[in-house]
């Protein structure tokens, strides 16, 4: 834009300057009403929580691993809810996954009554990461992170060994003396009853298609700690 002051009054000039001001924040405040795209990166298991303006009359997802497919997951009018949870009032309202899983990686797409995009948020999963410490005979729980339990492996590594102790929802265990009636499964979690020194070590969960879910490190209180801070000729060690 500029202002050609030979035929206008610098007055004017800045009268015609206010005004555009004026029209382009009109079209900025229509236009306000859209949200701006956004990224998220999520721990398998965290909550998703997408925030669906006034406008918003429908939210769809395309999978990140089959882009091309649309699935249409809540719907205004008719109250229609396919997937996940919304709450809260009609200016502050959000829809939530209390649990994601690598199963919602993709794009999430708002549109308003005309279908007309208003924001997408394109999610990804990454996983989870702890670390833990129990006394010894306590019972390590695992949490499955909002996979089925039908669908989870979990695998055992440490000094002791690496073993497959949970196989799609199977307690292989139970052929491992070591772990004999020690692993219970439950529908959101796998526990490791009465944990002692063998016990030390990284606990992966995977997905059946062989995607880590969490990585868990356990280490027993005061134990290990002390051994590693304090051992310096492995007599600790040998005692174990
Ligand atoms: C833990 O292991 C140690 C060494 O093998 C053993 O002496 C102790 O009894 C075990 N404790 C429990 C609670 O199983
Ligand atoms: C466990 O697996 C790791 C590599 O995956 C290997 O370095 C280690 O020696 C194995 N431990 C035992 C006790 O077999």
């Amino acid at each position: 834009m500029f202002c050609d002051n030979t035929v206008m009054s610098s007055v004017s000039c800045v009268q015609m300057m206010w005004s555009v001001v004026i029209l382009l924040s009109t079209a900025l405040s229509v236009e306000s009403y859209t949200v701006p795209d956004s990224y998220e990166r999520l721990d398998h298991g965290d909550q998703l929580k997408i925030y669906l303006p006034k406008s918003a009359e429908m939210l769809e997802f395309s999978p990140a691993d089959n882009p091309s497919q649309t699935y249409l997951y809540w719907q205004k009018s008719g109250h229609r809810l396919i997937k996940g949870r919304v709450s809260g009032t009609v200016s502050d309202r959000h829809w939530y996954i209390d649990t994601v899983t690598y199963q919602d990686e993709g794009t999430y797409t708002q549109r308003d009554y005309w279908r007309k995009e208003i924001s997408t948020v394109k999610v990804a999963v990454t996983g989870e990461a702890n670390f833990v410490t129990c006394k010894v005979g306590e019972n390590l729980r695992i949490s499955l992170q909002g996979i089925d339990l039908a669908d989870a492996t979990l695998y055992f590594s440490g000094e002791a060994g690496n073993f497959t102790l949970v196989r799609d929802g199977a307690r292989v265990s139970q052929d491992l003396p070591d772990y004999f009636d020690r692993v219970v499964t439950q529908h959101d979690s796998i526990i490791i009853k009465h944990v002692n020194y063998t016990d030390e070590g990284r606990y992966t969960v995977r997905n059946r298609r062989g995607r880590e879910v969490s990585a868990t490190g356990m280490a027993l209180k005061g134990w290990s700690l002390f051994a590693i801070f304090t051992s310096t000729d492995h007599t600790i060690n040998k005692t174990r």
